[in-house]
């Protein structure tokens, strides 16, 4: 930090390196925030190269914009869902690029920001939401789905084992109205366990990944990538949490074996071949020196496949 933005961003010489930024090259940066990569990979694709940053939240890319404006027509922006990865570098006739970042989940910027609802220590409106102009949000879920519905939610996508208490607290407090509110009735519920992390985290969690359709928009993404990637071009995801790298791990795994013909088949007959080759054979993780640097860089793994 010190340079007037909240966030830090993780792995930059890991990304530059697994990305094989080069001058002259062309890179989507599908997740750019405050552009913290983005300015990485700029500098390092100069004399002649390009970068197209993708965000939902207007207000980050606004902020990145800000950052970068030194690069001119270098920099191009897009509001937008990276579901839509395809249609966007299609509109902004971006593509084949040379490599794809996504750095997924949430930034510093939008956690620190009371406003914006995600933080269960600071005080705010029950939002979550990355696109603010979306309907769904934390308040609509906690407030109005059948405990059921929560309770499974909780779990799926909070691995909280507490999720039947959890909800059933949350429907007998309702109406819940503040970030607050709701950290505090889930620490009750959890009163007396020992916990290495805050009890409200898993929830929190759970709320922001379902408020935004994290897992689906992602699947969609990577869907996409091997139709924007040069020959040669590279992916490059950090996750942040088993699920997300689920979802990463499976789709590499299937890209770099092309065939999709369920593992009892004895002979192919989907005819898909290899679309990715595999970089490393491990996800790449930060070092003790960044970890201790940056403590939230501490659970960020960055895999890379390389389109063949
Ligand atoms: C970890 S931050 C990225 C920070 C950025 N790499 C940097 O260095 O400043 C993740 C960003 O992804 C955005 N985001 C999350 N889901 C998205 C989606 N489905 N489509 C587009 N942007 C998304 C968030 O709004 C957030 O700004």
């Amino acid at each position: 930090m010190g340079n007037g933005y909240h966030h830090t961003p993780v792995m930059v010489r890991e990304v530059l390196e697994g990305l094989l930024v080069k001058p002259g090259g062309r890179y989507i940066d599908a997740t750019v925030g405050e552009g913290g990569h983005a300015e990485a990979i700029l500098k390092a694709c100069q004399p002649g190269g390009r970068v197209l940053g993708i965000d939902a939240d207007a207000s980050s890319i606004h902020s990145g914009r800000g950052r970068l404006k030194g690069y001119g027509d270098s920099f191009l922006t897009a509001v937008g869902n990276y579901a839509q990865i395809g249609t966007i570098c299609g509109q902004a006739d971006f593509h084949p690029v040379q490599g794809v970042l996504f750095d997924l989940g949430i930034s510093s910027r939008q956690l620190d920001d009371g406003v914006r609802g995600f933080s269960f220590q600071r005080e705010g409106p029950l939002d979550m939401r990355f696109d603010p102009s979306q309907e769904l949000t934390a308040y609509d879920i906690v407030n109005t789905w059948s405990e059921v519905d929560l309770a499974r939610g909780i779990w799926s996508y909070g691995e909280e084992p507490r999720s039947r208490q959890i909800a059933r607290a949350l429907v007998a407090g309702r109406p819940i109205k503040t970030t607050l509110d709701l950290a505090r009735l889930i620490t009750e519920v959890a009163r007396g366990a020992r916990r290495r992390i805050h009890p409200a985290t898993r929830t929190f969690q759970a709320l922001r990944i379902m408020v935004n359709l994290e897992l689906e928009s992602l699947k969609a993404g990577l869907g996409q990538v091997i139709e924007v990637l040069a020959s040669g071009g590279r992916l490059a995801v950090i996750t942040y949490h088993s699920l997300e790298a689920v979802i990463v791990k499976a789709f590499l795994r299937q890209e770099f074996r092309g065939c999709i013909c369920p593992p009892e088949a004895l002979i192919c007959t989907c005819g898909r071949s290899p679309t990715m080759r595999q970089v490393s054979r491990k996800a790449i993780a930060p070092s003790q020196e960044e970890i201790t640097a940056n403590p939230r860089s501490r659970s960020a793994r960055l895999r890379i496949g390389e389109r063949i």
